[in-house]
């Protein structure tokens, strides 16, 4: 087996490839002066089964080119297989066509990846709201790993929360929120969450009894930083002790982590899908355990 890292993922997919038990693939990765990529696979893929690990975060239209354009060399160049992993999935969230003539972008991302040759494809807690499963969108076998089991091992050896609730900050965090707090053997809850501009949401926390306990979010994705702050002011006003935040992916847009920690956030932990200041876990053990399966 090849493990390869797209230039979004080049130290994940060294970390997945050690957690095998392989050398890391090679890959030559170059920009011309016009943007436009030049692209070389070094390792000898014929007849083997490749994975490639590339996030779409951030540039994610230039890493989602890079990702069909190896995909499709791989092919190319006769790789039996050809496992797809984006841990963090652009244009995920955008899964129906809500006025007409809209791009639902996540079906056309499956059908690009297909059609580039990918013959099975992993993504981490991707939000998918109306189409649920992403073995929904793709016609080759995928599927939606989690990261939350080993945020919460992590919550539990490294923050040590006292009498901890897990909130999921909105109901869709549910299953986070309950998966965290299975490895902290702790009671969850969800809030409700209003949206009220891009960067502004309203918080109802519902009748959890918060007063001394440590509040522990769960949640996908962290980018403004205006749903965990919401709903942090709101544990506080509740009588909160401490309020750590856990999420998978960790975007964290312009002034995320400052307005966070204003609203007494102490600690905020993310994965290695994002490089961030906060990624203190990998998503590499979930990737490889999937990957070996
Ligand atoms: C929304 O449904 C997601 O689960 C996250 O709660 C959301 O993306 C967080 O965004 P922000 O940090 O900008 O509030």
């Amino acid at each position: 087996m090849i493990i390869l890292g797209g230039s979004a993922s080049g130290l994940l997919a060294d970390k997945v490839a050690k957690e095998l038990g392989y050398e890391p693939g090679r890959l030559e990765i170059k920009k011309f002066p016009d943007g436009e990529k030049y692209l070389r696979v070094v390792s000898e893929v014929r007849g083997e089964d490749v994975v490639v690990v590339q996030s779409l975060y951030r540039n994610p239209d230039e890493y989602l080119f890079e990702l069909m354009l190896l995909t499709d060399t791989l092919r190319d160049l006769g790789a039996r297989s050809i496992t797809g992993v984006a841990p963090y999935l652009a244009y995920a969230r955008q899964d129906a066509r809500f006025n007409p003539g809209e791009a639902v972008s996540s079906v056309s991302l499956a059908r690009f990846f297909e059609a580039a040759g990918m013959t099975s494809f992993f993504t981490v807690d991707t939000h998918l709201h109306r189409l649920e499963e992403v073995s929904k969108v793709f016609k080759i076998p995928a599927r939606n790993l989690s990261a939350m089991p080993l945020l919460g091992k992590y919550a539990l050896e490294n923050l040590h929360p006292k009498n901890p609730v897990v909130i999921g900050p909105d109901e869709e965090a549910e299953p986070w929120a309950a998966s965290v707090a299975k490895e902290l053997d702790a009671e969850h809850t969800v809030f409700h969450k209003k949206r009220v501009t891009s960067s502004k949401v309203e918080i109802d926390t519902g009748h959890i009894e918060l007063k001394g306990r440590d509040a522990v979010f769960a949640d996908d994705i962290i980018s403004t930083g205006g749903t965990i702050a919401e709903a942090a002011k709101a544990c506080k006003k509740k009588g909160a002790r401490r309020i750590f935040a856990l999420c998978t992916h960790p975007v964290l847009a312009e002034g995320a982590l400052k307005r966070i920690r204003a609203a007494g956030v102490s600690k905020v932990i993310g994965t290695d899908s994002i490089p961030s200041p906060i990624s203190k876990v990998s998503v590499a053990p979930v990737i490889a355990k999937a990957v070996r399966a």
